[in-house]
């Protein structure tokens, strides 16, 4: 009952937020943009074969058109639709890691339009764990490009109602499948490159593709690529986020307030009781995996105070949380 209600209250806040996975199929069909929940976080979808769609989910984010996007899957069969001299690893990989958050970057197919590689030679394939997702996307039967469904440069969405805030009625339908059980964008596998190279960090780490291939798995940070994720300011709220070793936090705090200025915080440790109660703190669990599941619904809720800072402790080392210290990376200030 409750779950209705919600599902119900959106319905009259958002009108373009649906369950219904038919009416998603006829937009993809008509060329019209289609938001969709993932496993990871929400992607915008468009038909991958119709370029006039394409241009729109270009459009819709303002995302520059030298940034491709990833094409999502039913099935590996479809692989070979897409990308030609497939190694051998591709099937591997696909078959521990699909459906699920790893994206493959293999040779281009010529067919493939070159308005969704922006241009380059490769293709980046994925098969989404989430069940709408890959209910949408047997019965569409088609490749779906499908970027974050956030503006260009800002967090990604990790529920409708997020979608809904950023894109609005440039989106025709937003599906609803609630909130995203990882909260992380995919993990990203250049399989073109030798050795093969994580260019962008997500729930599958390089210790896991590392052990399913018997092979080390080097890590770059895609400078030579176009990868929109890969730029510095990425990932980021409108609001100036500092990463700070928790001293430095409350020396932050202090200057902040003695510049007549507010700032929030997102820390593992309870507020110093120095600290004014004026300061909103926010202490989480030092849990990897919720970190990550609430991290960019955290973020936007810190932008909404719209304070001047949002000062986040240092996550710990580790390679569980690599891909989250990767992102509050790329969401801070860069001094
Ligand atoms: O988890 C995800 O991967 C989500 C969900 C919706 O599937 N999608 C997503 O897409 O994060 P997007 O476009 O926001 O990020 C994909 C990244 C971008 O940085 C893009 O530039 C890069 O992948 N990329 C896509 N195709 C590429 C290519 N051919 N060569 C290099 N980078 C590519
Ligand atoms: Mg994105």
């Amino acid at each position: 009952m409750t779950q209705f209600c919600t599902i119900l209250n959106f319905e009259i806040m958002h009108k373009n937020i649906t369950i219904d996975i038919k009416q998603a199929i006829q937009q993809l069909q008509a060329g019209n943009l289609v938001a969709f929940p993932t496993e990871t976080v929400y992607g915008l979808g468009a038909d991958a074969t119709n370029e006039e769609a394409i241009r729109k989910v270009f459009a819709a984010k303002g995302r520059p058109a030298d940034h491709p996007l990833i094409v999502h899957l039913a099935s590996a069969e479809q692989i070979s639709d897409w990308a030609i001299n497939i190694p051998d690893v591709t099937w591997i990989l696909a078959q521990h890691f699909w459906p699920g958050p790893l994206t493959l970057l293999l040779p281009k197919h010529p067919n493939v339009s070159p308005l969704i590689t922006g241009g380059q030679d490769t293709i980046a394939l994925r098969i989404p764990q989430h069940p709408v997702a890959l209910q949408l996307l047997k019965e569409f039967g088609k490749g779906m490009v499908g970027p974050s469904a956030n503006k260009y440069g800002f967090v990604s969405p990790t529920t409708a109602a997020h979608v809904a805030a950023d894109l609005g009625e440039k989106v025709t339908c937003i599906l609803d499948g609630g909130a995203c059980d990882i909260g992380l964008e995919s993990t990203i596998l250049n399989l073109t490159a030798d050795p093969i190279t994580i260019m962008r960090q997500g729930a599958i780490t390089g210790d896991q593709i590392s052990t399913v291939l018997k092979t080390p798995i080097s890590s770059t940070n895609g400078s030579n690529i176009r990868v929109s994720g890969s730029h510095a300011s990425h990932y980021a709220p409108l609001t100036p986020v500092y990463v700070l070793p928790m001293g430095a936090i409350a020396p932050k705090v202090e200057e902040v307030i003695k510049n007549g200025q507010n700032c929030s915080v997102i820390s593992f440790k309870t507020k110093p009781e120095h600290l004014p109660d004026a300061i909103y703190w926010q202490q989480i669990v030092e849990d990897p995996v919720s970190y990550a599941h609430d991290l960019y619904s955290n973020l936007r809720m810190h932008d909404q105070l719209e304070n001047s800072a949002i000062l986040i402790e240092q996550v710990p080392n580790g390679s569980e949380w690599v891909a989250i210290s990767d992102r509050l990376q790329r969401a801070g200030v860069k001094s």
